[in-house]
């Protein structure tokens, strides 16, 4: 919040002009709203005149000659201000709900080009409230406040140039008093600014913590901490109130002190400046009303400046999102050559091997502080069984990152069929791996769908022959509606496991040269881990496959296991050489040997 508050202090609009581009399209928008406030100030100013006209004619002279064009100019006058007013509505909420959405499906398609370390770094909440709320802000400011803004500007010239017009001298008294509003309004604006930004914080705070309510929920429960967690949101909600019920007193006093003090400053100088004699009943009215209606644009601006100022926050925030490069791209020649993920150019593409080698690879993640891997060499030629295991935090996954390419080597190079992965398109390479991750994601949707995304033209002998070999067929039959159950949310209404079994059948239908499999039966029971081995041994043939396994039992067959420890390989070879020398590989699996034996004593 510190560092929202320091960025307020800069130039109000300096902002905006990143916003402009985006109106381009809404050109017509954008006359029909400009048009419809000048109308409508136009009218405003005009209604006073008629005022003037009426006590001056009508009651003054005691004639009603003009009555019937009076009363026809008045309610065309009505009733073209209603249209026109109708006209910039609808034009600004075209431009609000346009630019609302450009934006947030500009935000949405650059999220999608963004690496894996931009979503380490900013949380699910962060990056939401840029794509939801700031947008909106951004949407509304260029076009209600643009009108609003037009409109009070429009009406304070407008009246300005009348009273002018009609007596110099009482113009030039009303116009005095003035300055004094705008020297009151400062004193509250400070205070209103500050009782503002108060709420604004404890709102996201109370925001931030709903939403850790919500998404931790389970957490909370199991940790019972709901009464800790129910305290500080009462509490915050409470403070929340009482700050908003101290602003709005504030604010309400503020309209009323305004009023009374520039009406009686007003009174005062027209009673000294002993112009009220001279003036004709209607004029005097059609200056009061002026002076009156004036307040409340010059109230407006400084309050628009105020809101000027942290919409900038908002528009700064995302474009900061929109510029972010992510930290894996392809460069310029590559994407020339292989196309990038909207267009691409398919004809070029080399077909894949399969082979894969680390040349003296150094890693560090962007965030992180200490490097993973140094000066890493591993040649893993086309279709070896290549098991990674070795202790929590090794750096197993980090590996199949950097084969993916989902990070890039801080230093040295990852080759892919003897070629830097960079010098490739990073599509081009996915389309050849099929990755089943530690934690397994699906999306929202049926079953089937998720399905298809591994191969949008599987068959559905294709989808039940890639069940049947992750023994999924069972778990998808035992669903409600099978295939086209739906599967929630990140595919949260299906278990961890069986959304494993999802992913990798997605993963097989993909029909990959490259396979990864991280921890990819980390959570299914032992039956269909076993079922699952025996998947992998038949799936791996003719593709080249990395998998990361816990359960040393299951890389048995491995055409060579890399012990890693501390992002470096200890140890390298069969399961049998390995065990027979005995070392850091063996410890690992007889204990885990013995844990197991114990385990199922106990169980
Ligand atoms: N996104 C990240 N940013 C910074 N550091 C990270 C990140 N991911 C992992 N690390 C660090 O890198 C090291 C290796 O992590 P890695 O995930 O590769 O371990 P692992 O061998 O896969 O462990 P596990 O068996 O628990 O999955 C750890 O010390 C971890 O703290
Ligand atoms: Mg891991």
């Amino acid at each position: 919040m510190n560092k929202e508050a320091s960025k307020q202090k800069s130039l109000p609009f300096f902002g905006i002009g990143k916003v402009l581009p985006y109106l381009r399209k809404y050109k017509k928008a954008l006359v029909g709203m400009i048009l419809g406030s000048l109308v409508g100030c136009l009218v405003d100013i005009g209604v006073p005149m008629f005022q003037r006209y009426a006590l001056n004619h009508f009651i003054g002279e005691g004639t009603l000659d003009t009555i019937v064009w009076f009363v026809i100019l008045y309610l065309t006058l009505i009733c073209g201000a209603a249209l026109f007013n109708y006209i910039s509505a609808v034009c600004c909420m075209n431009i609000e709900v346009g630019v609302d959405r450009d934006l947030r499906n500009k935000a949405f398609n650059h999220l999608q080009t963004l690496s894996f370390s931009y979503y380490n770094q900013n949380s699910v909440g962060y990056i939401h409230s840029r794509v939801m709320s700031d947008t909106q802000r951004i949407g509304s400011l260029v076009s209600w406040t643009v009108l609003e803004f037009l409109w009070q500007i429009g009406y304070v010239v407008g009246a300005v140039v009348v009273m002018f017009a009609t007596n110099a001298r009482l113009a030039l008294l009303v116009v005095a008093v003035l300055p004094l509003t705008v020297l009151l309004f400062s004193l509250f604006q400070a205070r209103l600014t500050k009782a503002n930004r108060e709420i604004r914080e404890l709102n996201s705070k109370i925001t931030g913590n709903f939403n850790e309510g919500i998404t931790g929920a389970r957490t909370i429960k199991t940790l019972v901490i709901e009464n800790k967690m129910e305290g500080s949101f009462v509490e915050d909600t409470a403070s929340m109130r009482r700050k908003s019920v101290g602003a709005a007193r504030l604010r309400g006093l503020f309209a009323v002190t305004m009023n009374f003090a520039s009406s009686l400053a007003l009174a005062v100088v027209l009673w000294k400046g002993g112009v009220i004699a001279k003036t004709q009943i209607g004029t005097f009215s059609m200056f009061m009303s002026y002076a009156q209606g004036m307040m409340e644009p010059v109230r407006w601006i400084v309050d628009a400046i105020s809101d000027l100022i942290t919409t900038q926050v908002n528009i700064e925030r995302l474009t900061k999102l929109l510029e972010t490069k992510p930290d894996v791209n392809d460069t310029d020649e590559v994407v020339a050559l292989y196309g990038d993920s909207f267009e691409p150019k398919r004809e070029n593409w080399e077909p894949i091997r399969g082979d894969i080698r680390f040349e003296d690879v150094s890693f560090q993640y962007p965030d992180g502080d200490e490097k993973i891997l140094e000066h890493f060499d591993l040649d893993i030629p086309f279709g070896t069984n290549v098991a990674i295991v070795g202790e929590t935090g090794a750096g197993k996954s980090t590996l199949a990152n950097l084969i993916c390419r989902f990070y890039e080597p801080t230093e040295g190079k990852v080759l892919i069929d003897g070629k830097d992965a960079r010098e490739r398109s990073q599509l081009w390479l996915h389309s050849a791996i099929g990755y089943v991750l530690q934690t397994p994601h699906l999306f929202s949707g049926t079953v089937r769908e998720n399905l298809l995304y591994g191969n949008p033209k599987a068959t559905e002998e294709q989808i039940d022959k890639a069940l049947e070999l992750v023994s999924a067929k069972e778990v998808v039959e035992k669903l409600e509606k099978g295939l086209d159950t739906d599967v929630g949310e990140g595919g949260d209404m299906l278990s961890t496991g069986e959304k494993q079994l999802i992913s990798f059948a997605r993963a097989i239908l993909a029909d990959p040269r490259i396979l990864v499999l991280d921890e990819a039966t980390a959570s299914v029971d032992t039956i269909t881990e076993q079922k699952i081995q025996t998947a992998i041994d038949t799936i791996i043939h003719g593709r080249t496959s990395i998998v990361i396994a816990h359960r040393l039992s299951t890389v048995r067959n491995a055409d060579v296991i890399l012990v890693v420890k501390d992002g470096k390989i200890v140890e390298r070879g069969r399961h049998e050489e390995l065990m027979r020398k005995r070392g850091v590989y063996y410890r690992l699996y007889t204990r885990q040997y013995e844990d197991e034996a114990t385990y199922s004593v106990l169980g």
